[in-house]
């Protein structure tokens, strides 16, 4: 195996969603370098089709302090459809994943009152000092998509290797107009999911979570044979 091999499934290892960080600024020779990596992602005909907005200060002290509240109050804007509703060894893993979380913060299952608090921490952005929201411009759609998915997973890789930390949302797309509004963003960018980034906390109860993966053999088919 070569360093540079060795390097990369160290960083892959590494990489999980965080969702508690310090309040410290990331330096902005930081930023840049992070999202010029997520930029070599590779696109459909080199389209390129990420649009990244990256909040940060008082614009996302601003959606701090909205957020949450509009949420409570009902008021959802979603540019995809979401149900949340999986099936099977779908459904399997979905409840794997939220058990893993509560687990981390100690919740019962049936302690609902405390699971929305949890879930509401992806309005205050789980204390990021950063959140990229990437959207998806007009008219593309699931083609482009995966090439945005692409731009992202490269982007948090990146992060890790910097000693940083991340979590992809799809909660702060149920908020893509209130979003779009506070930030002047024009409509025709269809909000996808936000990356709340930064240092990662070490203390907090959330980032104890882990989650667990499928073996290979259930994921990846080899034909070797005609
Ligand atoms: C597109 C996308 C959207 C996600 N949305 C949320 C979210 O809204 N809130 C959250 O806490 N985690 C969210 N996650 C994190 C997943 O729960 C997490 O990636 C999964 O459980 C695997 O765990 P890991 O990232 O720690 O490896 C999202 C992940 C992805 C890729």
């Amino acid at each position: 195996m070569t360093d540079l091999a060795r390097a990369f499934s160290a960083v892959a290892a590494e990489r999980r969603s965080l969702r508690a960080f310090l309040p410290d600024p990331v330096p902005r020779e930081i930023l840049h370098a992070v999202f010029t990596d997520a930029a070599r992602a590779p696109s459909n005909c080199n389209t390129q089709p990420w649009v990244v907005h990256v909040a940060s200060g008082a614009a996302l002290a601003a959606l701090r302090e909205t957020l949450p509240a509009r949420f409570a109050a009902g008021e959802f804007s979603m540019d995809f459809p979401y149900d949340g509703q999986y099936d099977g060894i779908y459904k399997e893993r979905q409840y794997g994943a939220a058990k893993a979380l509560y687990d981390a913060h100690d919740i019962a299952r049936e302690d609902k009152a405390r699971r929305q608090q949890v879930f509401m921490r992806n309005f205050t952005f789980f204390d990021a000092p950063h959140v990229a929201f990437v959207f998806l411009p007009e008219p593309f759609g699931l083609r482009e998509a995966a090439d945005v998915g692409m731009f992202a997973q490269t982007l948090m890789l990146s992060l890790t290797a910097h000693g940083l930390g991340s979590c992809p949302q799809t909660a702060l797309s149920f908020m893509a107009g209130p979003v779009r509004e506070q930030l002047g963003i024009d409509d025709a960018n269809k909000l996808l999911f936000g990356i709340s980034f930064g240092y990662p906390d070490p203390d907090d109860a959330a980032n104890r979570c882990r989650t667990t993966r499928a073996v290979l053999d259930e994921v990846v088919t080899f034909h070797d044979g005609i």
